[in-house]
């Protein structure tokens, strides 16, 4: 009997898998066969060697695409879709109908999107084939319909582009819809790189182009890695990009993104081939160079980024848009689509003081269109004079050749040029939003004293202690004295006198906090948004020199990001050394996460997605790469959106905090504080990515990493016990009573993974803050994480 039964499983499983293996690696598809959009259900159209698949995929926007996608790899990547892009319900249908068409359905039965056969017969078969090419044959086999003419971003090897072809850039990293670049073989046999006027695809301004009038042919990507524009009798013309790998080894891919990019990847089919390169998408090659610099006309459309944004390179080589100070994006967390005024803008009824606007200055951005306007020559403070005293005036741009410019609304076609270092935009934003907003902060004020209190100053024992450090460290050497300084230049810092910041505090008389080094002070000041400011004054001058203080002031005043507590001004004078910041009125995450209320699980997920943002630009974004040392919970605010803002960020350099990393045997827990800080290992950006990931996982379970109180033992120290679940295969214990982050337990699952990645011992494990950001976001797949910590 015992062996039996393995006998009977084993028939059971032999008649079941003919069945399974016909649907899955099928040749040809035949007349009256169909794919239905079922969540989990990975049935599709496999090409005969299983790198293609053809059929549905499900969007984390919600709804599916019918696609084409690489099979054997983790990450979703999608190389071609129907319908536009756009997503279909569940329950929707494509089939290949016995009278020969190829038809999408939508649950009601209606169709949405069929094959275009443009009356040349009737579909017999279909094939996913190995190149990726998906085929509708008739009887004679010859192909009426294949995916290759008809492509949406993206182009395979052996793929080829005739006259009037085009890629179109999808709309955003998640949205498969068209988008505003464009990628055409045109007509006169110039292959151009154009934007086009959103939402129609209509070309708009080209900003790269193969220059081959009367010439060109065809474009033609090979097996070898390049992608070559050919003439009529087979000679190549131009090579757009070439990377030289096979693709026996590796997987290829060349897509028009969403940021205007053409750019092409590379996918190693294993280890023994990568060669260095790693298990992932690479880019490997890109035109144009940079596609900021590449949109400078003063044509219409909104360029790069969209209206009011400006567009600048990150370390990775990518674009970023930016929203200007006092401008927020138009769409939520996307930048790239364009910003608005976050302030009533300045009436033109001739009644309005001009004091009531400010000018921010951003050095090297420059916005090429929206000009009204020109003065030469002029000193810098009669045209920010000109621009405060002109209701149309939004921004004016000066340079060192006493040029001004004024410019209104819309801006477009804004960059940000680190060659062009002479010129500066003079943004003109409002100083307070408006009177009933500052009244309503200074009732708030003292219900959010507490909160206050553990904000700027709930320093960790850790930092506690290396600041102590640091102190005696200082207090052996001799002080300086030093004179009052002037601006730093190229900032939009304000230098303030220390008299200044006396009366702004009234004498320093609310004290907020104090921490080993500095103590904060509320004060009102017009400076910032809502002329509500925290003052922290170090109490020792901890850094080595005047220049260094200055540097370190003027790096961290550089950094402008909305997830960011902005350093609003500072003031160097003799002994005196304080910095001005932003007030946040929401107090701090720690307070947030641990009061007596539960944040509700969306609310949660937007503090991870928005720190997870400021970190990434903190590490690659910003000019000065800047790594924060301290990520916690007291360390993360929360503005009058609840939008998370990292603050202390740079005081870990200016405060020397590295120097005395040694002397920290301190923690038995786990902690905030990554392994290699015990450990004679060079501290980098990772340390940050380790203390998220505790942070992650806080924001998860609304707990502490470390909870004395917990119900078991084995739950004490969050990090563990959220490994334990893991392993275990049982992350829903994390969420256990709370009902929302239950019903999104797939995404619970993924931030814990997320997690587990960033709490890696190993630093080179730990993902970068851009990835995680990108994990977190749903713009790329998450891996399993290894399964034992060490
Ligand atoms: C697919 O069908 C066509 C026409 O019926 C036939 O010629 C071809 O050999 C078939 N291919 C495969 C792989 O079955
Ligand atoms: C589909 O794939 C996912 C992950 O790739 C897997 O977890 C799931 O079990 C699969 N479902 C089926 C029905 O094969
Ligand atoms: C994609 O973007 C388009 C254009 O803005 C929009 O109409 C559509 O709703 C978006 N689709 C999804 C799934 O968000
Ligand atoms: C290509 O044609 C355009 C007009 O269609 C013309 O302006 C341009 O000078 C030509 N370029 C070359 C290289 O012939
Ligand atoms: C790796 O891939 C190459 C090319 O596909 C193949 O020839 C080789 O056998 C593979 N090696 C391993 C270890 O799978
Ligand atoms: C865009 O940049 C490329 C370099 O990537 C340059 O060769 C080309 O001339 C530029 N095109 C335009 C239209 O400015
Ligand atoms: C300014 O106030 C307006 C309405 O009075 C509001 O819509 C806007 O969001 C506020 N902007 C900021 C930056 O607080």
């Amino acid at each position: 009997m015992a062996s039996a039964y393995p006998n009977s499983l084993y028939l059971i499983l032999l008649c079941l898998l003919p069945v399974s293996v016909l649907s899955q690696t099928n040749k040809n598809i035949t007349s009256g066969s169909s794919l239905t959009a079922v969540p989990n259900d990975n049935s599709s159209w496999t090409s005969p060697s299983g790198e293609f698949a053809f059929g549905f995929q499900q969007i984390e926007t919600g709804g599916f695409l019918l696609a084409i996608w690489f099979d054997k790899i983790p990450e979703q990547t999608i190389v071609w879709s129907a319908n536009g892009g756009n997503l279909v319900q569940q329950g929707s249908k494509v089939q290949l109908t016995t009278e020969g068409q190829f038809v999408l359905i939508d649950p009601k039965g209606q169709e949405v999107w069929m094959a275009n056969l443009a009356g040349t017969g009737t579909v017999s078969y279909a094939a996913m084939l190995d190149t990726g090419n998906f085929v509708l044959a008739s009887q004679d086999s010859t192909n009426l319909w294949e995916s290759f003419d008809h492509p949406t971003d993206t182009i395979l090897p052996t793929q080829t582009l005739n006259i009037g072809s085009s890629l179109v850039a999808r709309y955003s990293e998640m949205n498969y819809s068209s988008g505003r670049f464009l990628m055409q073989l045109q007509s006169n046999g110039n292959l151009v790189l154009s934007t086009v006027h959103f939402p129609l695809l209509a070309l708009n301004t080209d900003y790269w182009s193969t220059n081959t009038n009367g010439s060109g042919v065809q474009v033609l990507f090979d097996l070898s890695g390049s992608i070559y524009l050919k003439a009529k009798d087979e000679s190549i013309l131009s090579t757009i990009t070439s990377i030289g790998a096979s693709s026996s080894n590796f997987y290829q891919r060349a897509i028009l993104e969403y940021d205007g990019v053409f750019r092409q990847y590379v996918y190693p089919k294993n280890d023994s081939v990568a060669d260095g390169r790693p298990m992932a998408w690479s880019s490997q090659a890109h035109v144009p160079d940079n596609i900021c610099m590449n949109i400078t006309t003063q044509n219409t459309g909104s360029g790069a980024c969209g209206f009011n944004s400006y567009c600048h390179l990150g370390n990775d080589q990518r674009p970023i848009c930016t929203c200007p100070p006092g401008y927020s994006p138009l769409e939520p967390d996307n930048e790239m689509m364009g910003c608005k005024q976050a302030f009533v803008p300045q009436e033109c009824d001739g009644g309005q003081v001009v004091d009531l606007f400010d000018l921010r200055e951003l050095s090297s951005v420059n916005w090429w269109g929206g000009d009204y306007e020109y003065f030469k020559p002029v000193s810098e403070d009669w045209c920010r004079q000109r621009c405060l005293a002109d209701c149309f005036c939004a921004v004016a741009i000066y340079n060192t050749a006493s040029e001004c410019w004024m410019k209104k609304i819309p801006l477009s076609n804004g960059v940000q040029n680190n060659v062009d270092v002479g010129t500066k935009a003079l943004i003109k934003i409002r100083k307070d939003n408006s009177t009933t907003s500052i009244a309503n902060s200074l009732k708030k004020q003292k219900s959010t004293l507490n909160l206050i209190l553990t904000i700027l100053f709930s320093s960790s024992a850790f930092l506690n202690l290396i600041l102590s450090i640091a102190t005696f460290w200082v207090v052996f050497r001799k002080r300086r004295i030093t004179q009052p300084s002037g601006e730093i230049q190229g900032v939009g810092l304000r230098s303030l006198t220390y008299n200044e910041l006396e009366g702004a505090t009234n004498n320093f008389k609310e004290e907020l906090g104090k921490g080993a080094c500095s103590t904060v002070y509320k004060g009102i000041l017009a400076i910032g948004n809502n002329n509500l400011i925290a003052v922290k004054r170090l109490d020792k001058m901890v850094t080595d020199s005047e220049q260094e203080f200055q540097a370190e002031i003027s790096a961290i005043g550089k950094t402008n990001h909305k997830n960011l507590v902005q350093l609003l001004g500072f003031c160097n004078e003799g002994q005196h050394r304080l910095l001005v910041y932003e007030y946040m009125s929401n107090g701090s995450l720690a307070s947030y996460l641990f009061g007596n209320s539960r944040p509700s699980w969306y609310r949660r997920t937007e503090i991870a997605f928005g720190t997870a943002r400021g970190l990434a630009y903190l590490h690659e974004e910003s000019t000065n790469q800047i790594i924060h040392c301290d990520i916690k919970p007291q360390n993360i605010l929360l503005d009058d959106s609840l939008t998370a803002r990292i603050s202390d960020f740079g005081l870990a350099k200016l405060l020397k905090t590295d120097q005395t990393r040694t002397l920290t045997a301190i923690r038995g827990t786990k902690g905030y504080v990554a392994p290699e800080w015990f450990k004679s290992k060079p501290v980098t950006v990772k340390v940050d990515v380790y203390s998220f990931g505790i942070l992650l996982l806080e924001l998860i379970c609304c707990r502490k990493s470390f909870d004395q109180d917990a119900k078991d033992e084995n739950q004490m120290i969050l990090a563990d016990w959220a490994y334990d679940c893991y392993e275990e295969g049982r992350m829903y214990m994390l969420v256990q009573e709370d009902e929302e982050a239950i019903q999104d337990i797939e995404k619970v699952e993924k931030f814990v993974m997320i997690a587990i990645w960033c709490i890696q011992d190993d630093p080179l494990l730990r993902p970068t803050m851009k990835r995680v950001s990108q994990m977190l976001e749903g713009a790329i797949e998450v891996a399993l994480p290894p399964k034992s910590p060490n």
